[in-house]
């Protein structure tokens, strides 16, 4: 096929955010599907915190990008030309894409098809990695149950934004988000049903988790680690549980990785801390899809987005993250 395939590649391994030097727009042809394989053409990105992850030569739970490879995301391509039977040109497929314009999609690549009569950009947030993410992670990990007193950080952001009403949905006596700013904080409270929100960049977290939380915390879902999670361990009530989904305020700043000095209220408290990955709930997915679509239907829930525009603007959508410039889910539209 005639024509390029703009490519968005590691060029060389950030230290902070990501800048011109370290990921490089380049062009290359547009690759040719073999035989049982499609060509498609990505359409929207994912931009997820981890992504900054895989551009560190550090042990994770994926390979790390290679310099020279192009930056590794989830997406949503459409097939435009294919050899397979099980795809067709019109088909949307989600999968690995990364960033960039033409990907070859099949089964063996890991391509699925979109849960059914969920629009792109969803299926990448309440019906995506990120939504299912809340879901599980909530759910199965967190083991939230009526009555619980549930804390969530980055709680204007795309898990985090879920969390928060999905622990309303279930029953939740209080849920009480950790946000930075007042914008964010008023947000979640007004649009999203939080009952409390706490704006750490200008508010003594530890101070306002005793003043809104004063029996404890019984299910902390943490999002960024570091000096919140410790002040969540101090707060923790009897059997309180702590889910570790994610750890961002280190990710940019790998110095900023220091152990949890209140973790010995565990043991006084018999709490429970547990990280996950999503990935191990992939074949269960459909399941929480439905239960998020009866209540998107319900009217019970919201998909919240930030759309990007272009692939070049990709870095910039992925620093989003890192000032807080997002509300809900980041996707680049391609
Ligand atoms: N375990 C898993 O399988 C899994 C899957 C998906 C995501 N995750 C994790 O879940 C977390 C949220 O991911 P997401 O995709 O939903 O991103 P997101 O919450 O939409 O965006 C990240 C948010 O984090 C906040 N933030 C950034 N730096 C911070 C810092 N130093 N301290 C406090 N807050 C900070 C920012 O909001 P403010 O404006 O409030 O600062 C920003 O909007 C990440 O840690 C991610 O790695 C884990």
């Amino acid at each position: 096929m005639a024509g390029l395939n703009r490519r968005v590649v590691l060029a060389e391994r950030p230290t902070g955010m990501v800048d011109e030097r370290t990921t490089v727009l380049e062009e290359a042809d547009v690759p040719e599907p073999g035989e049982g394989e499609a060509l498609a053409r990505v359409r929207y990105l994912s931009i997820d915190p981890t992504i900054r992850t895989w551009m560190d030569d550090a042990p994770g739970y994926l390979p790390p990008i290679a310099i020279g490879e192009v930056v590794r995301s989830g997406g949503v391509a459409e097939v435009v030309r294919s050899n397979s039977e099980r795809h067709k040109p019109g088909d949307l497929l989600f999968g690995f894409t990364g960033w960039q314009d033409y990907v070859i999609a099949s089964e063996a690549a890991g391509y699925r098809d979109l849960p059914s009569g969920v629009s792109p950009t969803m299926a990448l947030s309440l019906f995506g990695v990120t939504g299912m993410t809340a879901y599980f992670g909530l759910i199965d990990v967190g083991r939230v149950k009526e009555g619980d007193v549930v804390v969530v950080s980055g709680a204007a952001g795309a898990t985090g934004s879920t969390v928060g009403q999905i622990a309303k949905i279930k029953g939740a006596a209080k849920v009480i988000g950790i946000a930075g700013g007042p914008g964010k904080c008023a947000w979640i409270v007004k649009e999203l049903g939080f009952d409390e929100a706490i704006d750490y960049k200008s508010e003594d977290v530890a101070a306002r988790l005793r003043e809104t939380a004063p029996e404890g915390i019984d299910l902390y879902f943490d999002n960024v680690g570091g000096a919140i999670l410790d002040a969540c361990l101090a707060q923790l009530a009897m059997h309180g549980r702590i889910v570790l989904c994610g750890a961002i305020a280190s990710y940019n700043d790998r110095s900023a990785l220091t152990g949890p000095a209140n973790y010995r209220n565990l043991i006084i408290k018999r709490g429970r801390m547990q990280g996950f990955l999503i990935l191990d709930y992939f074949d269960r997915l459909p399941e929480g899809q439905a239960e998020v679509a009866r209540w998107l239907a319900q009217g019970k829930i919201k998909s919240v987005e930030h759309v990007v525009e272009g692939l070049e603007n990709a870095p910039d959508a992925l620093n989003l993250l890192f000032t807080g410039g997002n509300t809900g889910k980041v996707i680049v539209q391609v």
